[in-house]
């Protein structure tokens, strides 16, 4: 045969192989986004749902005993899918918590499952796998006590094979408690996350057994390293064989090209054994993972015995490099990439704690158009989903596990559990997620009360270095000098610095942080309130904030003072901005709770003042249950702020944004600002056809421009914004006739009834032209037909106590927000109505598929 045959003999050889891993992936048509066992199936339908101790409206009913006892009758209770959150549906009770939000969440839930594993899989292990029940979860199969997990934002699994009978109805019990927790936001209550059902051999890949890294990079190659855990949970010694295959992950979460193959390792694994394996996989021409760019991988872990295949592990992962340096900032890929972040907590506004795919992806296209780049998981472990929507999204994430450590924010904080569970809670984190390429930077705390205990420091960076020594470490100070001082970021590979960048020159030239890189791991916290506006100086009324975005607590700024100490940093890696998203509960300035104080707990004389004012907000008692600080509302609707971050984070995007609206009657005559943010250079601006001047941005020093004597007449208002001395954007706001009109939009037209996709409908209250009318609130009645439901209603109104499940609710400052879920397993046309008296009726309609 000569060399020619071989060769075409050989490619053909690799094209079949190449397809037969193909088809062998595609057969299960399985969307890969989630690390894991191929054989992991959804747990979420069918709970039954009982609530004992404090009820909603604040009375108490006693907690049986029994409730996990196979034999209970639980006919009685709520039936729902998961994920549910109890306290969502409220209702708001003024005397509870601004800090929580006003609802009711403490309390005793208890859930119950009744479920068969069929008899063809006796002898397999089978697992359940929560990724997060709030809060200290206590697990039951079939009565027999199986486990506990108290950290709430924790994913864990247990095993349910020793108590489960195969080919039987087997009952399991959750039981959570919140009566014992405490949170400084709303965190919500139940079992909030997914939760999913795995079956494996008894010779199978650990949870979250891989671990992928990428150590060498370049045009030509990378090095995959892939470590596997084994676990031999069978009673017989095994020789097991385990090979790993790289593919592309597409757009559609779908394994493509195969790409790489590691060499098969044979391994002599022990009964009761868990046993590392170590193998190497080259990739050639690697698409790199970015932010603008995010191609993902999936490996393909396979493990034989006598040739059969026991068990199939997927783990997706991504190919890039970070580089962290105190001078050039952060590198993406050898790039420098500036951070340009959000906080964000993790309740999904009307929805509450329940997690939901297509909440979350609203919200992360929503920051992608603003141009942010980076999501600080602020305080706790995400949802998994958020960060297999950040690798697929490009977003890089700061991973942060805690609020506090041993000694608490309240009462009941982490500190309660820190001694006992702090290592399995840093563990769970790290490897569950430490092989995202999203996932840039840990974060071991935010704000904690011992940010000055050097050994504490070291001990928890020294755990997460133990499970990931190839991502820097960090930590949210708001004391930086005292932390410093003590020597305690000595430990860390980063500081991160909650608003105090004015002393940075003063820590660059401390020869100890000379070379620390530092960032902004909270910045601004700008309070405001969409389409609100106050003059003369007035920044806060009526429970609400002025949307001139300058208006901020004591320790924050606006975002444009942000920037200039960003431009006078240029070394500093970037910012987290306090927060993307208006979220439940701390609504400072009207927050009620003590732990406002702590922003001030190293400067007495500032505590004292704070003091006075708490004692004053509490005497008012303020309806406020949501935040201000979010630049887009609860409701999803973005503030003006949106557009300063959009026009300083997408300098190549032409946009121009005009505050505050045009409709002041009266304000006839007045001098009424008005503030452009554009990513021009210079900007006009027009009242009626006549310029009110041009004005330009000093570079490092305005974010935005200012016409500060602007005589009222209703009208026209336009800009027309410039960049290097060319047209490069234009905005227009217009006084606006009456209410006339209620408008509906739907962010699709049509959607599927075999998932959880929610529909966010937008409504306006518009003139007759279809123009918004600033401040307008009318009554709306929402109503739906066709096979959909109402989930929930919003408006943005952080003071507003009308219940998210309502049908019923005013329009805020023009707006509001209707969510609709399509009935499971049906099809045809949705019609949603929106009515209120003396205005014409506003439809939208969505194809169920
Ligand atoms: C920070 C704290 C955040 C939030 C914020 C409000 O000090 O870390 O959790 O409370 O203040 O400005």
């Amino acid at each position: 045969m000569n060399c020619k045959k071989i060769y075409f003999r050989l490619a053909s050889l690799v094209v079949i192989l190449t397809t037969i891993g193909v088809r062998e992936i595609s057969a299960q048509n399985k969307s890969i986004t989630r690390m894991g066992s191929m054989n992991t199936l959804s747990f979420d339908q069918g709970w039954s749902f009982a609530r004992y101790g404090l009820q909603p409206d604040g009375t108490r009913k006693e907690e049986p005993s029994g409730l996990e006892v196979s034999s209970f009758h639980d006919s009685g209770w709520q039936k729902l899918n998961l994920p549910h959150d109890w306290a969502i549906s409220g209702p708001f009770r003024i005397e509870l918590e601004g800090s929580t939000g006003k609802l009711p969440w403490k309390g005793i839930g208890w859930y119950r499952k009744h479920f068969t594993v069929h008899q063809a899989d006796a002898g397999k292990r089978v697992f359940v796998d929560f990724d997060g029940a709030m809060a200290n979860a206590k697990i039951w199969l079939n009565g027999k006590y199986v486990g506990t997990w108290p950290y709430g934002y924790s994913s864990f699994r247990m095993d349910l094979t020793p108590f489960l009978e195969f080919g039987k109805e087997n009952v399991l019990a959750v039981r959570l408690d919140t009566e014992d927790w405490d949170s400084r936001w709303y965190p919500g209550a139940g079992i909030y996350r997914h939760v999913w059902l795995v079956k494996t051999d008894p010779v199978h890949v650990g949870h979250w057994g891989t671990y992928i890294t990428t150590p060498q990079v370049s045009d030509q190659k990378a090095v995959v390293n892939i470590v596997t855990t084994v676990n031999n949970q069978s009673l017989k010694d095994e020789k097991a064989i385990v090979r790993t295959t790289l593919y592309e992950l597409d757009k559609l979460d779908k394994p493509s090209l195969q790409v790489g193959v590691t060499k098969d390792i044979s391994i002599d694994i022990n009964a009761g054994e868990n046993k590392g394996v170590s193998s190497k996989a080259i990739l050639l021409k690697p698409k790199l993972w970015s932010i603008e760019t995010p191609h993902r991988y999936v490996a393909k872990t396979t493990i034989h015995i006598n040739g059969k295949v026991v068990d199939s592990y997927f783990t997706p992962f991504g190919v890039r490099t970070i580089e962290f340096t105190a001078k050039n900032g952060f590198l993406l890929n050898g790039k420098r990439v500036q951070i340009q972040g959000t906080c964000n907590h993790h309740d999904l506004g009307a929805l509450g704690a329940a997690f939901n795919l297509s909440a979350l992806t609203r919200q992360l296209k929503l920051l992608k158009d603003m141009g942010c780049n980076s999501l600080r998981t602020s305080h706790n472990p995400p949802a998994p989903e958020l960060l297999e929507m950040a690798d697929k999204m490009g977003f890089l994430v700061w991973d942060e596990a805690f609020d506090a450590w041993e000694k608490g924010k309240r009462k009941n904080d982490y500190n309660k559990i820190f001694d006992e569970w702090h290592d399995k809670d840093l563990t769970a984190l790290v490897h569950r997620d430490r092989n995202h390429p999203s996932v840039f930077i840990w974060s071991i705390g935010n704000e904690v009360m011992e940010q000055q205990n050097a050994e504490l420091t070291k001990h928890l960076v020294d755990i997460v270095h133990r499970k990931d020594p190839t991502r820097p470490v960090s930590n949210g100070y708001n004391d930086p000098d005292g932390g410093r001082s003590s020597g305690a970021v000595v430990a860390l590979d980063l500081m991160g610095v909650n608003y105090f960048f004015g002393q940075q020159a003063r820590w660059d030239a401390d020869p100890r942080y000379a070379n620390k890189p530092t960032l902004g791991s909270e910045t601004s916290s700008c309070v405001s309130t969409r389409g609100t506006y106050y003059f003369g100086g007035t920044e806060y009324k009526n429970w609400q904030i002025t949307s001139y975005d300058t208006a901020s607590p004591g320790w924050g700024c606006a975002p444009d003072e942000q920037f200039r100490t960003n431009a006078k940093y240029p070394n500093l890696l970037g910012e987290y901005v306090w927060t993307g998203f208006d979220y439940l509960g701390e609504p400072t300035p009207y927050n009620s709770d003590e732990t406002n104080l702590l922003n001030f707990r190293t400067d007495a004389s500032k505590k004292e003042d704070l003091e006075k004012q708490l004692a004053a907000i509490r005497k008012n008692n303020p309806p406020s249950r949501s935040s201000y600080f979010g630049i887009i509302d609860l409701a999803g609707f973005p503030k003006d702020r949106f557009y300063s971050y959009q026009a300083q984070w997408r300098p190549n995007l032409p946009m121009a944004h005009i505050l505050p609206h045009w409709n002041w009657p009266e304000r006839l005559d007045s001098i009424t600002p008005v503030h452009v943010y554009t990513s021009g250079d210079e900007a006009e601006l027009f009242l009626n056809g006549k310029s009110l001047g041009r004005k330009a941005k000093t570079p490092g020093k305005d974010f935005r421009l200012v016409w500060d004597k602007v005589i009222y007449q209703p009208g026209v208002l336009k800009v027309l914004s410039y960049k290097k001395g060319k047209l490069w954007a234009t905005d227009v706001v217009k006084t606006t006739g009456a209410m006339a009109k209620l408008a509906l939009s739907s962010d699709r037209t049509s959607t599927k009834a075999d998932k959880d996709d929610l529909c966010f409908i937008t409504l306006k209250v518009t003139d007759k032209a279809g123009l918004m009318v600033p401040g307008s609130n009318p009554d709306i009645h929402f109503s739906i037909e066709g096979p959909g439901e109402i989930v929930a209603t919003d408006n943005g109104d952080a003071t507003s106590f009308v219940s998210f499940q309502s049908h019923e609710r005013p329009a805020f400052n023009g707006m509001a927000l209707l969510i609709v879920k399509p009935k499971k397993g049906a099809k045809g046309m949705i019609t949603i109505k929106a009515q209120s008296d003396g205005l014409a009726t506003g439809f939208t309609k969505i194809q169920v598929q």
